[in-house]
């Protein structure tokens, strides 16, 4: 396990744009941590050095976003999920197999569907403020 300390957005995004360059051509990055932990600033982050030009909102109500920089970036939320078929029917598993980078956040809620080689990276607030600790597993 490796172990990050983030005390802005810019040095999530930085953390992001890191990570980055030691991923193959395609990866799964599985997002955990509450509400506000910062896992669509981190998305920002991995588009930002993708070099994607347009505004990457969280995906919430739409579940995917797509968006193309030096790679393909597929963003989703399960967050609305309520059980592992609705992700079935979405075609989660498709998705995962997608070119390119594929971060997907409340990923717990399709766990059994992730491949075996997802990075899972976890967000955790310890206090108020913008602190944030990034653990980074593999597997
Ligand atoms: N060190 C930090 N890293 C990331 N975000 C931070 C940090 N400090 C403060 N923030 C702020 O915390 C918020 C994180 O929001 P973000 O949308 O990324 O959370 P999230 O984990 O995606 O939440 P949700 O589960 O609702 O999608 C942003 O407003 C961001 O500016
Ligand atoms: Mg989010």
């Amino acid at each position: 396990m490796r172990e990050f300390i983030s005390h802005s957005p810019e040095e999530t995004h930085a953390l992001a744009a890191e990570l980055l360059k030691s991923l193959p051509a395609r990866a799964v990055i599985a997002l955990h941590g509450d509400l506000g932990s910062g896992k669509t600033c981190f998305v920002q982050g991995l588009a930002e050095a993708l070099g994607v030009t347009e505004p990457v909102t969280s995906p919430t109500f739409t579940l995917v976003n797509e968006y193309m920089g030096t790679r393909a970036l597929t963003h989703v939320d399960l967050y609305r999920l309520s059980d592992p078929d609705e992700a079935l029917a979405m075609g989660f598993e498709e998705l995962v197999e997608s070119d390119g980078i594929t971060a997907v956040e409340w990923a717990e809620r399709a766990e059994e569907l992730l491949p075996a080689e997802t990075l899972h990276l976890r967000f955790k607030t310890p206090e108020d403020g913008t602190t944030r600790v990034i653990s980074i597993t593999q597997g």
